[in-house]
């Protein structure tokens, strides 16, 4: 496509939007990933993007459009050709760095929002494994409070920089967060043990040798996001064995699992000494998230 710009890359060609979304459409099969690339493309959104229909873009906005259609037409998943994606309320960053947040763990969010009022104020909330932030940086938009401490800890420092990246964008609640490069609890300070009134964590639980991961999966996202050994449980096991030191008594861990892990994470939490262990399902019935507590007193 050339916006017919003569050469001034920020020069206004002739081609409007309406007409570039079109052609998009035609190109990627689908009307509304053509909206969303064009919205990228165009650094309009919403309204301001159907304001903006009969507006020329400019060469570097084709150009950009371009880039980001053959990615998706060479099999790149859509949030990294867009390098943003939506979770509950947040418009994150995502890159190759990090997992492509899902609709599961707005679910983890949920179970963990609902747990934490019953602690006293302020919370301090460790999300572990944190990708790009999403888990954490919800809990702190949606719960925030002054005093309120949100750890966000991954093994990846690639990871920790997008998750960083978008707590950046978080505004007033930004101030709640911290972050920490680290292998699970290794990334916490000694001084907190005991005091964190909520853990939650998505960590990676698929088996290696999972013939249901699907291609666009395997290929593209971080495999250290993906993959877990002793049949995606091994971080899972690190996790609530070491819950029990790290929280404060009554405190809540909340984990998202693999749906055939429901009976293995439950043995593991009872094993570890957790107390009202209990398996949440998702909306089509599948076992998606164990809590926890470690005993009152
Ligand atoms: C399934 S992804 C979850 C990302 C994000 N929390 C989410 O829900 O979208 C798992 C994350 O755990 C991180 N991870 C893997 N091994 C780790 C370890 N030993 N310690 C801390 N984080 C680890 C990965 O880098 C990845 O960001």
């Amino acid at each position: 496509m050339s916006p017919d710009g003569g050469g001034d890359p920020d020069a206004e060609g002739t081609v409007s939007w309406r007409e570039l979304w079109r052609e998009t459409e035609r190109r990627v099969g689908d009307r509304r990933v053509a909206r969303w690339i064009c919205e990228v493309a165009s650094g309009a959104d919403g309204d301001e993007f159907v304001d903006a229909l009969d507006d020329p873009a400019t060469e570097r906005m084709v150009a950009h459009l371009d880039a980001m259609v053959a990615r998706y037409a060479d099999g790149e998943p859509l949030q990294y050709v867009l390098g943003r994606w939506a979770f509950r309320h947040l418009d994150v960053l995502v890159d190759r760095r990090v997992l492509i947040p899902r609709p599961e763990t707005e679910l983890l969010v949920d179970h963990a929002l609902t747990a934490l009022p019953a602690h006293p104020r302020p919370w301090r909330v460790a999300d572990l494994g944190t990708g790009s932030g999403v888990i954490g940086l919800s809990i702190a938009h949606e719960r925030w409070h002054d005093g309120m401490e949100v750890w966000l800890t991954d093994v990846s420092p690639d990871a920790l920089d997008v998750a960083s990246a978008n707590a950046a964008g978080l505004g007033r609640a930004a101030v709640a967060v911290r972050a920490a490069q680290g292998s699970w609890y290794e990334a916490l300070p000694a001084s907190h043990r005991a005091s964190f009134h909520a853990i939650v964590a998505n960590p990676p639980y698929i088996a290696p040798d999972d013939p249901d991961v699907e291609p666009i999966v395997r290929d593209h996202e971080p495999h250290l996001a993906l993959f877990a050994a002793d049949a995606g449980l091994a971080h899972l096991a690190r996790i609530v064995a070491g819950a029990g030191g790290w929280l404060v008594p009554g405190g809540t861990l909340l984990l998202e699992i693999g749906s055939g892990q429901g009976d293995a994470v439950t043995a593991l939490a009872r094993d570890a000494g957790l107390v009202e262990v209990e398996v949440h399902l998702d909306l089509a019935g599948l076992p998606r998230v164990v809590q926890a507590k470690r005993a009152a007193t």
